[in-house]
C-alpha cells in the first residue's frame, strides 16, 4: 500500500487555494495511490473532503479534549469527524511551544481523539540544544501515550531544528531516533510502532529517507503545499511496503 505520506498545510490556504491544490492533486494523483492525508486548516477540512476524488484521508491539526461546551475557539474531535477528518495531529511542537501544551494535556487528546474515533499523529522531537539527550527527551515524550491502545496511532519523528529550516536530519539521525522511539513504545506499550520522519522532507530527499525500513512514511510541511510536489512525495512513499 506505500509508505504513509502526510501533509501538514499549517495556517496556510485559504479554502480558493485548498480548492485549486485538490483540482490540480486529483488531476495528477494516480488512482492507486491510497496510503495518504491531509492535514488542511479547520476553515478547509470540508472543502478538502469534498473534492478529494480518490480514497485517501482528510485530517485536522489540533483538536479539544472535550465533545462540547464553553471552550472558545476550540474544536473538538466529533467536529473534526463531522468536517470529514479521520486523523488529528496531536503534539506537534509548534503547538508544544507557541501554545504551551504539555505532556500531560497531549495525553488527554490523544485519548480523547482515540475515544472519539479519530485516528492520531503524535508528534515528538528534540530542539538542537536537546539532541545530545534525544533518547532522554523522547522517553519524555513518549510517555503521554503510556496505557493507550496504539491500533489507531502513528508517531511523527521530527526534530525541530529540522522544520521549516531545510535542513534536514541525516539518515543517521533519523535511523538512530526511529529506533529509540521503536525500543521505548515496544517497552511501554508492547507493540511496534509506524513511525514517520518530519523535517524540511521534499521529494529531492524523500527517497532515501523512506528507503528506510525504521521509517513508516513522511509529515510534510512546506512541501505539502503544492500539489506537484506532494504527488511525487505520494508517488515516493508507494514504491515501498508500509508495515
Ligand atoms: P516542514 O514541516 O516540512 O516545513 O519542515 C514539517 C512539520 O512541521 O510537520
Amino acid at each position: 500500500m506505500g509508505k504513509f505520506v502526510v501533509a501538514n498545510w499549517k495556517m496556510n490556504k485559504t479554502i480558493k487555494e485548498a480548492r485549486a491544490f485538490i483540482d490540480e492533486f486529483n488531476a495528477k494523483l494516480p488512482k492507486k495511490y491510497k496510503n495518504w492525508c491531509i492535514c488542511a486548516p479547520f476553515t478547509c477540512v470540508f472543502a478538502v473532503f469534498e473534492g478529494l476524488k480518490s480514497a485517501g484521508a482528510v485530517g485536522v491539526q489540533n483538536i479539544y479534549p472535550q465533545e462540547k461546551g464553553a471552550f472558545t475557539g476550540e474544536i473538538s474531535p466529533q467536529m473534526a469527524l463531522d468536517a470529514g477528518a479521520t486523523w488529528a495531529i496531536i503534539g506537534h511542537s509548534e503547538r508544544r511551544n507557541l501554545m504551551g501544551e504539555t505532556d500531560e494535556f497531549l495525553a488527554k487528546k490523544v485519548k480523547f481523539a482515540l475515544e472519539s474515533g479519530l485516528k492520531v499523529i503524535f508528534c515528538v522531537g528534540e530542539k538542537l540544544e536537546e539532541h545530545g539527550r534525544l533518547k532522554t527527551v523522547l522517553k519524555a515524550e513518549l510517555k503521554a501515550l503510556k496505557g493507550i491502545d496504539l491500533s489507531g496511532v502513528v508517531i511523527a519523528y521530527e526534530p525541530i531544528w529540522a522544520i521549516g529550516t531545510g535542513r534536514v536530519a541525516s539518515i543517521e539521525d533519523i535511523k538512530r531516533a526511529h529506533l529509540a522511539i521503536i525500543e521505548t513504545i515496544e517497552k511501554q506499550n508492547g507493540v511496534t510502532p509506524v513511525v514517520l520522519y518530519g523535517g524540511s522532507v521534499k521529494s529531492s530527499n524523500a527517497g532515501e529517507i523512506m528507503a528506510l525500513d525504521e521509517v513508516g512514511g513522511v509529515l510534510v510541511g512546506g512541501a505539502s503545499l503544492n500539489a506537484d510536489e506532494f504527488v511525487k512525495l505520494i508517488e515516493i512513499g508507494g514504491k515501498y511496503e508500509s508495515k
